[in-house]
Parts: structure tokens; sequence; C-alpha cells
């Protein structure tokens, strides 16, 4: 079978992998004992070049790639990780996403830059902007550089822990197709438009906030409409804006609530965030924005992504930094947890739990559906599977 029939069926047994895969056990300390398969490290980098490679993508770019992706999953974000391989697959193939241009610096000052990315793969996009940003940080303390002209970029903690392996503070922002409604509207408008910021403490400690500005993300509603269960509220509204808890119709014509939720919960707050990240994203780089994005998980045309990387020497301010920033994450960790809780945690921390346990083991746990469903990516593009340990 080949061509359009083929592609189908591959597409109907990967949707079916993963609507029986879910993301939210990743934090499970046991997953082993569920029956997540261990892949070593050293097979997983390899087999996304192998892939990448099929579609005529260049080495340096899928290595790229290879390193956002997996580093999601390192972190225990298996929604933005090589589970998405064949959008990237798919994207290079079809042209929609180009292989044979690198990024460009179209505007430049002493602590400034505007990108062109050139509708190269996100990542490519994202690690030449961060390096431009801490080139600059380093030279006048601040570096902020836009990108216009980019794609999907995997998780926005990947650029800032970048400066942070410079004993740097990062920042990074994207926007992303039109799912979340204003608050007090009822048609989507916004994107998920993650928000990071990474800081240095001391000793390799670190704080990493990286979240989206919806409350949830689509995958979330997705998993409560195929258990055919109700969501909690503050996560969706209906074709009308009306907050609802039937993902059904949160999925047909409804959209995302902001992070908070109602008005009456402080919803406008995470819109208000998500517009910040526009701002910083979509109208500062003169990319698409808002609405005007392409509706996600649609390829008709180019993605034109803005995206901001921001890096901040603390040299440049007040002495002890990490000092200072130490303590305060001490603070906090150190505060008696309520009752029914054992431990306060920072913004980082869930994601370090996950990266020890790999660590532990030399390699990432996946879900069989996960692995399964990558088994059938390699069939369909003629490699060599990942083998697990
Ligand atoms: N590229 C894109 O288009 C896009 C869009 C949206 C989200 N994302 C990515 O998706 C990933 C997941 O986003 P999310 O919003 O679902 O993340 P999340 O809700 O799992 O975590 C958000 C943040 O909260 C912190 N956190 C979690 N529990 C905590 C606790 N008990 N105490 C203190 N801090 C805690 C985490 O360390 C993290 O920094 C992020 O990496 C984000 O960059 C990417």
């Amino acid at each position: 079978m080949v061509g359009r029939g083929r592609n189908f069926l591959f597409c109907m047994n990967f949707l079916h992998r993963l609507r029986t895969y879910n993301p939210k056990t990743r934090f499970s300390s046991s997953a082993s004992e569920e029956g997540w398969k261990l892949i070593q490290f050293t097979e997983i980098k390899p087999f996304v070049e192998r892939c990448m490679a099929t579609v005529g993508t260049k080495k340096e770019h899928a290595s790229q790639l290879a390193d956002a992706l997996i580093k999601a999953d390192y972190r225990g974000h298996y929604s933005h990780g090589i589970n998405r391989l064949h959008m990237y697959v798919k994207d290079i193939k079809s042209g929609i996403t180009v292989h044979d241009m690198e990024p460009v610096t179209v505007k430049e000052s002493a602590a400034t830059a505007l990108v062109d990315g050139q509708n190269v793969l996100g990542p490519v996009v994202g690690n030449y902007c961060m390096k431009i940003a801490i080139q600059k940080a380093k030279e006048t303390g601040v570096g902020w550089v836009v990108a216009r002209g980019s794609n999907h970029y995997g998780i926005a903690g990947f650029y800032s822990l970048q400066a942070l392996e410079e004993g740097m503070m990062g920042m990074s922002f994207t926007n992303t197709s039109p799912l979340q409604v204003p608050t007090r509207a009822k048609k989507p408008t916004l994107g998920t438009n993650p928000i990071t910021l990474a800081a240095p403490g001391k000793n390799g400690d670190s704080f990493l906030l990286d979240m989206a500005t919806s409350t949830a993300a689509v995958g979330k509603v997705e998993i409560c409409q195929r258990k055919g269960t109700n969501m909690p509220k503050g996560w969706g509204v209906d074709q009308a804006g009306k907050e609802t808890t039937n993902p059904d119709e949160v999925l047909e014509g409804g959209g995302l609530m902001p992070l908070g939720g109602s008005e009456e919960c402080g919803g406008y707050k995470g819109y208000g965030l998500a517009m910040l990240v526009e701002i910083f994203c979509g109208i500062l780089s003169g990319a698409e924005w808002g609405p005007n994005i392409r509706k996600w998980m649609k390829t008709d045309r180019v993605a034109n992504l803005g995206q901001c990387f921001i890096a901040i020497n603390p040299e440049n301010f007040a002495s002890g930094f990490t000092d200072r920033m130490q303590e305060l994450m001490d603070t906090c960790r150190n505060l008696e947890p309520a009752e029914g809780e054992s431990e306060v945690l920072v913004a980082g921390d869930p994601e370090r739990k996950h990266m020890s346990q790999c660590d532990r083991e030399g390699g990432i746990r996946y879900h069989p559906n996960q692995i399964a469903y990558l088994e059938d990516l390699a069939k369909e593009l003629g490699v060599a599977p990942m083998v697990s340990a």
C-alpha cells in the first residue's frame, strides 16, 4: 500500500496508540512497575536522526531537534518530546518547514537582535537566537533576541536552560496556534503561549519555571474525552464562551481557558500573560500573531511563529545573586507542608526528580504505547527502531 491510504492507516494507528497513552503519569516514581520500558540514552538520539534523515533533514538540524525533544522527555514533559517526531518528519517531508536554509540576523544592536528563522526547524532557530542572546549578555549584561519565521520549538525551558549553563538567567517565549479563549470572549484567539525563566542557585541548584499560559494543555482535554469523564472547572469553554466541564464541548467549537480559569478565579491574569508572550513574540518580531496563526495541527501554510529569547547576566546587578537565589528557594522548600502534603517544591523540582530517575537508569522510560508508535514510525520510514533495554 502506498501514498495516501498508507499514510491514513499509519495516522489512525498512531492516534489509537496515543489515545491509550497518558502523559499525566510522567512524574511517577514507580514507572518501571507500570510497565514503562527503558530506552537507553544512546539509542534515542540516533533514532531521531535516522528518522529525520529519511526526509532530507541536515544532520546538524536533526541533531538539534533530537536534543530538544529528548530534553523534554528527560524532564518528564513527554507531550513535547519524541512523541511529536511524526509532526516534524511530516513538515519537512511536505516542505512546509524547510531543510536547506539557516536562520539569519536581520537587525542588531549591542543588546538586541531580530532574527529571521527562514522557516527551518524551531529548535535550530531557538538555538541560534539563544546563542546570540548569551553572547550579548556576556558583553553588555543583557541579550534580547526575537525571531520571526520560526516553527514549533518544543519545550521553552530548553532555551532558558542554555543561559543557566552559562551562570545566567534565561527566558524564552513562543506564540502558538490559537486554542485559548480570552476572558469574556468565545473564540480561540491566543495560543497556549509558554513562559520560562531559569535562574541559578548554588552548587548546580536552580529555579526553572516552564509553563503554558492556559490552565490545561489540549492533550489533557482529549484524555478526558477518551475516558468519558468530565474535566475540572477552569479548563475550557463551550462555543458560546461559557465555562464547561464537558470535554466534547471544548473540542467541538469551544476552547481552552487562560491560566486561572474563570474571571472570578483570576483567569484574566493568565489571559494577560498570554498577551505578554504574544507581544514579545509575534508583535515584536513581525511574525504571525494570535488568531492569524495557522490552526493547531493544520499545515496548510507556513507557521511563521514568533519567539523571544533573553539572557541576563546577574553579575551586572547586585553581587551575591546565587546566594540569595538559593536562600529564596530553600525558604520555600523548607516551609511546613500543608496537611496531607509531604513537601513544598519550587519550579524545576518535579522535573529534577524525573531526571534523577533517568540518570540512575541510564535512559528514559516510555509508555509501551509510545514505544509501539515509534516502532510504527520506524517501519513507515524504513529505519531501524530503537531497542529497549
Ligand atoms: N512550544 C509550545 O508550543 C508549547 C506550548 C505550551 C507548552 N509548552 C511546554 O509544555 C511544557 C509543559 O507545560 P505545563 O504548563 O503543562 O507545565 P506543568 O504544569 O507541568 O509545570 C509548570 C511549571 O510548574 C512547576 N511545578 C509543577 N508542580 C509544582 C509544584 N508543586 N510546586 C512548584 N512548582 C511546580 C514545574 O516545575 C514547571 O516549571 C513546558 O515545558 C512548556 O514549555 C510548549
